[in-house]
């Protein structure tokens, strides 16, 4: 194979050191990328192996291609940094050849379980760095956005090892991991956007919904979320970590899906018994769209739903992150993800597509109901208690409207 080969390594279940568990190597062709991985035969041989996506990657020997996603498993490509980690590490090392060059820099905050290096004996070098404050760690964020200088050491520190493109990092405090997403110059400027997060992601546990844990701290005056991370987990001084597939790689392990290239929510919840996933994770599904529905979170893409390893070949939907309503009015909201059948964010549309998340008509309107009332009387509480003044509830109220009733037809755009 080239020279562009890459070993990839897994931190198998309470392993603090990762074995190789294959290799894939890219070359370029007339049509495109071909990619081909093979698992090793060590570590097939293992009692204790996982496949790296159990789907599209079954732990077998002989060779597994891909042509899309430049190439790439969506298991591994889930490794890559996105346009946050991205920036960073171009700041620390310049540009890199997308995305080998950007998930070879291996940091210990890359998502799920997965190390790369570039031979079978050469271990990942992860790139820690010294610890910094928060305050030190913000002030550095705005920097970056800002185009102004940082010390490496700090760069390496503003790392996520995970996507998304906020500015964000990753800490560890109170015997957990968290990442702590910062302000934006970006951000809409009437709100705070790290606390409109954290009162959302609030939200949707009172409507029921497994949210990530989050926090607000505020430093300098400015706010930052803190995300509990619930793919790493503390024991005995040591960092755990859990295998991690996102919405993306789910529909990428089906062949046919290249020439569909929908991500919707029914086709995410029809492939999920295939990872194991049960039908109370299906209807904890259909409860995430009607809710980022309900909060018109309508960034609510491919690489924002994700499945959690629980064992063997068995994933469970992890818990729900970045929920942030969007502060645009419309009459009706379409989401990066496909709702229902027609896209639009009204109850017609929720309900056809029922059936994919095992409820029947019924019951999905019982729990479409159940969300909107929640919401309706339960907002305002919920954003007092997340410190928001009455000023800010002014800003956001229009977000929690009762859904459209909606019809098919005047649902399609
Ligand atoms: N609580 C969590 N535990 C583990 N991984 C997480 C958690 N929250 C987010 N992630 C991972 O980190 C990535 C980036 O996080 P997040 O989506 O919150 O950032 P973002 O910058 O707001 O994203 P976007 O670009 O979608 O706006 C996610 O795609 C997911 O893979
Ligand atoms: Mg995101």
């Amino acid at each position: 194979m080239t020279s562009d080969e890459l070993f990839v390594w897994i931190y198998l279940p309470g392993d603090q050191t990762p074995v190789v568990a294959g290799r894939l190597g890219v070359s370029q062709t007339a049509a495109g990328k071909l990619g081909h991985f093979t698992y090793g035969r060590t570590y097939l041989a293992r009692k204790d192996a996982i496949p790296i996506d159990p789907v599209a990657l079954p732990l077998k020997k002989g060779e597994y291609t891909f042509t899309s996603l430049s190439g790439f498993p969506g298991a591994i490509l889930d490794s890559c940094p996105d346009r946050w980690g991205v920036k960073v590490i171009e700041r620390l090392v310049g540009q890199q050849d997308y995305p080998r060059g950007y998930i070879l820099r291996n940091d210990p905050g890359r998502a799920g379980a997965l190390a790369f290096s570039t031979g079978a004996k050469e271990a990942p070098q992860e790139q820690s760095s010294r610890e910094f404050s928060l305050e030190q760690l913000l002030t550095a964020a705005e920097d970056v956005e800002a185009n102004r200088p940082v010390d490496s050491e700090l760069l390496k520190a503003l790392h996520p090892g995970t996507g998304g493109a906020r500015p964000k990092c990753n800490i560890v405090e109170n015997n957990a991991v968290w990442i702590a997403k910062f302000p934006s110059i970006d951000d809409e400027p009437l709100i705070s956007i790290p606390r409109l997060e954290h009162a959302t992601m609030q939200l949707g546990r009172l409507c029921g919904i497994s949210t990530a844990e989050t926090c607000i701290r505020e430093v300098n005056g400015r706010d930052v979320c803190l995300v509990r991370r619930f793919d790493r987990q503390i024991d005995n001084d040591q960092i755990h970590r859990r295998a991690f597939l996102s919405a993306r790689s789910v529909f990428y392990a089906d062949p046919a899906y290249v020439a569909v290239s929908t991500p919707s929510y029914a086709r995410l919840s029809r492939w999920m018994p295939r990872y194991g996933c049960t039908e109370a994770h299906r209807k904890e599904l259909f409860r995430r769209m009607v809710f980022n529905c309900m909060v018109k979170n309508v960034d609510d893409h491919e690489l924002n739903h994700g499945l959690l390893h629980v064992r063997g070949d068995t994933f469970e939907l992890a818990p729900a992150y970045d929920i942030v309503p969007s502060l645009k009015r419309h009459a009706i909201h379409y989401h990066a993800m496909l709702v229902g059948e027609s896209g639009a964010g009204t109850i017609a549309n929720l309900v056809s597509v029922a059936e994919a998340f095992t409820f029947n008509r019924d019951e999905a309107l019982a729990v479409i109901h159940q969300i909107q009332q929640t919401v309706k009387e339960g907002w305002r509480d919920v954003f007092y208690a997340a410190g928001f003044g009455d000023e800010d509830l002014r800003t956001v109220e229009h977000v929690f409207q009762t859904l459209p009733e909606g019809s098919e037809l005047s649902d399609r755009r």
